[in-house]
């Protein structure tokens, strides 16, 4: 769970600790969200005459330790947020410059991930090394720390940022809740996605399920079909599945959605391939996404993702994901959402979907 998607910066020590409370209490945890991360604004507005960040007094009078403590204390594990440049992205100190304190500090206070972000950073310096100044700085802390390159998909970051010991790469910029921001941030990240694999991932932003058009990323808001196709698109793309709203306030629907533990297999498969996607079929193109996974096991998930905003069918041949018709062999496929069984299909599968809707299989050869 990430804070900025719902709060933005009006964050508080008594909301981090209720969030941590749901998290652990109802589900989330146990399903696999076992991190909560405190998002941009936590700081104090200028660093301490010694140097130091320090939380804001006002949101947080007993220090990001105490809250670091409370979330350890409910079985998770705690984030923080800090910036690459001189200022934060919402204008709070950045650690520039003084990357070895900061992440010394993070360390102390039990940071387990960081979530470092890219604004203000003056023009004079190089990106690449600075993200390899506070991967040092990290791995000098003492402190396992998983480090997070949020780029906001800036420049050619995606290509380094594996070899500077970050362990995700944001591919874009920042999601909202709708359906258009979803269909960008999926259909952009597509190309990015061949890097992503154990060890560092890509990450095309939180999850915005269960907003409802509420809160800081608000944009209209989304359907219950339409945040099933994001949850599903992200959970084929084996990338971090991070919330965004409000856990007081997710509606049954959405909940079910975050916490479907077929879709959250998929997303965690050991092998964590990201999909196959066949560019060439004229059956297939960015939106009307047919995507091919290939798990371990010996086992696939084909998924179908309406994006257009007509209703229409889905066409998938086989021979474009390798299992020609003259091999003899077909996919039996089992709906990874309602659980039916619908059969083992050759040559071709066509499937009718709603505007925004998908459907996503789990397969095996037969
Ligand atoms: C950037 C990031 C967001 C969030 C804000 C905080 O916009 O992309 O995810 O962290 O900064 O200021």
């Amino acid at each position: 769970w990430n804070s900025w998607n719902t709060f933005g910066t009006d964050i508080s020590e008594s909301l981090i600790c209720r969030m941590a409370d749901i998290l652990a209490s109802e589900g989330y945890l146990e399903a696999g969200y076992d991190t909560l991360v405190v998002d941009d604004g936590w700081q104090s507005a200028a660093r301490t005459a010694d140097g130091h960040l320090s939380a804001d007094p006002v949101k947080f009078p007993r220090g990001m330790k105490a809250v670091a403590d409370y979330v350890h204390g409910r079985g998770l594990k705690f984030g923080i947020y800090s910036a690459a440049g001189v200022e934060t992205c919402a204008g709070y100190p950045g650690s520039f410059g003084h990357e070895f304190t900061d992440a010394r500090d993070f360390a102390a206070w039990g940071v387990d991930y960081l979530k470092y972000d890219l604004c203000h950073f003056p023009g004079s310096g190089n990106i690449q090394s600075a993200y390899l100044t506070m991967s040092m700085a990290l791995k000098c802390s003492g402190r396992d720390i998983v480090y997070s390159g949020a780029t906001c998909g800036e420049g050619d970051a995606k290509l380094w940022m594996r070899s500077v010991g970050a362990h995700l790469y944001r591919t874009t910029g920042d999601i909202q809740d709708s359906f258009a921001s979803v269909k960008r941030h999926a259909v952009f990240s597509l190309d990015d996605l061949g890097l992503s694999a154990p060890g560092c991932f890509a990450d095309p932003d939180m999850l915005v399920v269960g907003m409802r058009g509420k809160g800081y990323a608000a944009d209209g808001g989304c359907t219950a079909e339409e945040y099933l196709t994001h949850f599903g698109i992200w959970c084929m793309y084996s990338v971090p599945l991070m919330i965004g709203a409000d856990l007081r306030a997710i509606d049954a629907d959405c909940k079910k959605i975050l916490l479907n533990k077929n879709l959250i297999a998929i997303d965690q498969d050991e092998e964590c391939r990201p999909p196959y996607f066949e560019k060439r079929s004229r059956y297939s193109n960015k939106e009307k996404l047919i995507l091919l996974k290939i798990l371990e096991g010996n086992r696939f998930a084909i998924g179908f993702f309406n994006l257009t905003d007509n209703d229409g069918a889905l066409h998938a041949y086989f021979s474009d994901m390798g299992l020609p018709v003259y091999s003899g062999r077909g996919f039996r496929l089992k709906d990874l959402v309602t659980g039916e069984d619908v059969g083992v299909h050759r040559d071709f599968f066509s499937v009718r979907l709603n505007r925004h809707a998908c459907k996503i299989y789990l397969a095996t050869v037969e």
